[in-house]
């Protein structure tokens, strides 16, 4: 019949080939190129893994090099960028902002309708460098601060917390911002990655690829959910003065209300993995030393009760937006600029699909089956 024909949420397809990143949910791995994503979080700057997500390849120090000025070019805040931020509300949703944003940058791009390979390529380094000008920006209109000039003597992970809150970061949060963007940067065929490659299907530009992807990323149940885990923390409430014993006992008692009353609780749970996120290990350890760094225990009571409950009562476990999302807290992020920080690590996988689905491309166009009424006439 019709209805054995149809995967519902395309659940278990296979839609085709892809080289950038490998999902093994039963080993619970993840090779972006054949790199375990945990060794490239521990070693590199998140600019070697743009490049190797881009080119299949680690950067030699040629390579690296011309991509670092290449990347320092491209960092101030484009002023057109600038001008279309500010006729958007104070209240817009940052993901709103970051979808403009890119939509700007696309428009005005010398190769906006170049879609060779060497266009393609520069147009995502170039959107690589110059997104984070945008998070920053629109981080600090919502605090009534003026923007802040990128610095050519700091790397991107720096150079990111710099613009955003104008002094620098300490060493230890930016290696936890840093092993962010490195997890973040690529997951296969997600629904945003997908919407880019659908996108790029009909031949169109990278940018409007792009601005779906975002579109795309925005849903709590995609990328939305790290906002939405901290916002999970917020009505559990988070409070300094509790011990971490006391945070995790309310915690624990919030899951089980919630699993009561039938509630996704967001930051568990994942379509692909279902013994737990191979990203999770990692970049819980960045948030342990955030918590460290910053003296905020609670929040491990309130990380723990809840996972611990969850996995009592459903055996669900965590995804990376579970850690990520208090990391970013911690940080200084307002909760709905999390989701931006993902689309400026996301920009490498997406770009890197963009390229890959144009260089072998197929209409992606599937069918449906009819279930509305026979035919009548008028
Ligand atoms: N809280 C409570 N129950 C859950 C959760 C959750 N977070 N996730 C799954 N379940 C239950 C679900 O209710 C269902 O139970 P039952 O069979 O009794 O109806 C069962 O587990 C299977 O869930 P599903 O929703 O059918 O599974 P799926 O593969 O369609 O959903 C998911 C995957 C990520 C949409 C879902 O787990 C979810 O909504 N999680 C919360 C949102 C979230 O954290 N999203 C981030 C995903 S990872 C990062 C990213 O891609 O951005």
């Amino acid at each position: 019949t019709d209805e054995q024909q149809i995967h519902k949420g395309l659940d278990g397809v296979v839609a085709d080939h892809t080289a950038i990143s490998k999902v093994n949910p039963e080993t619970n791995s993840l090779l972006y190129r054949g790199y375990p994503v945990q060794q490239l979080a521990a070693e590199l700057p998140f600019e070697d893994v743009a490049q190797l997500l881009w080119t299949g390849e680690l950067p030699t120090d040629a390579e690296r090099a011309a991509f670092r000025e290449r990347e320092r070019a491209h960092r101030a805040l484009d002023p057109r960028v600038r001008q279309a931020i500010d006729l958007l509300p104070l209240d817009a949703h940052p993901m709103d902002v970051a979808r403009t944003g890119i939509s700007v940058l696309g428009a005005n791009h010398r190769l906006a309708e170049d879609s060779s390979p060497e266009a393609e390529l520069t147009k995502a380094q170039e959107l690589f460098a110059a997104f984070p000008a945008v998070v920053a920006y629109d981080q600090r209109r919502r605090r009534g601060q003026e923007a802040v000039e990128p610095r050519e003597d700091l790397d991107y992970a720096q150079n990111f917390l710099w613009m955003t809150f104008g002094e620098e970061a300490a060493p230890e949060v930016v290696d936890a911002f840093r092993v962010s963007m490195v997890l973040y940067a690529e997951h296969s065929f997600n629904a945003s990655t997908f919407t880019a490659r659908v996108v790029t299907s009909t031949q169109a530009d990278l940018h409007s690829a792009l601005t779906s992807a975002v579109g795309a990323l925005k849903g709590p149940l995609h990328g939305g959910a790290n906002e939405a885990v901290m916002e999970t923390f917020q009505e559990i409430g988070v409070d300094p003065a509790e011990t971490r014993e006391q945070a995790a006992v309310r915690a624990k008692a919030w899951m089980e209300r919630a699993l009561e009353e039938k509630r996704k609780v967001m930051g568990f749970g994942h379509r692909v993995y279902k013994n737990g996120d191979s990203r999770v290990p990692t970049m819980k350890q960045a948030l342990d030393a955030m918590i460290v760094h910053y003296d905020r225990h609670e929040l491990e009571g309130l990380y723990d009760g809840l996972e611990a409950a969850m996995q009592e009562a459903k055996g669900i476990l965590p995804n990376l937006d579970y850690p990520a999302g208090p990391t970013y807290h911690l940080m200084g992020f307002d909760t709905a600029m999390f989701t931006p920080l993902f689309v400026a690590s996301r920009i490498t996988g997406w770009t890197a699909h963009v390229m890959e689905q144009r260089a072998d491309n197929a209409l992606i166009r599937p069918l449906s089956a009819y279930s509305g009424p026979d035919e009548r006439s008028l």
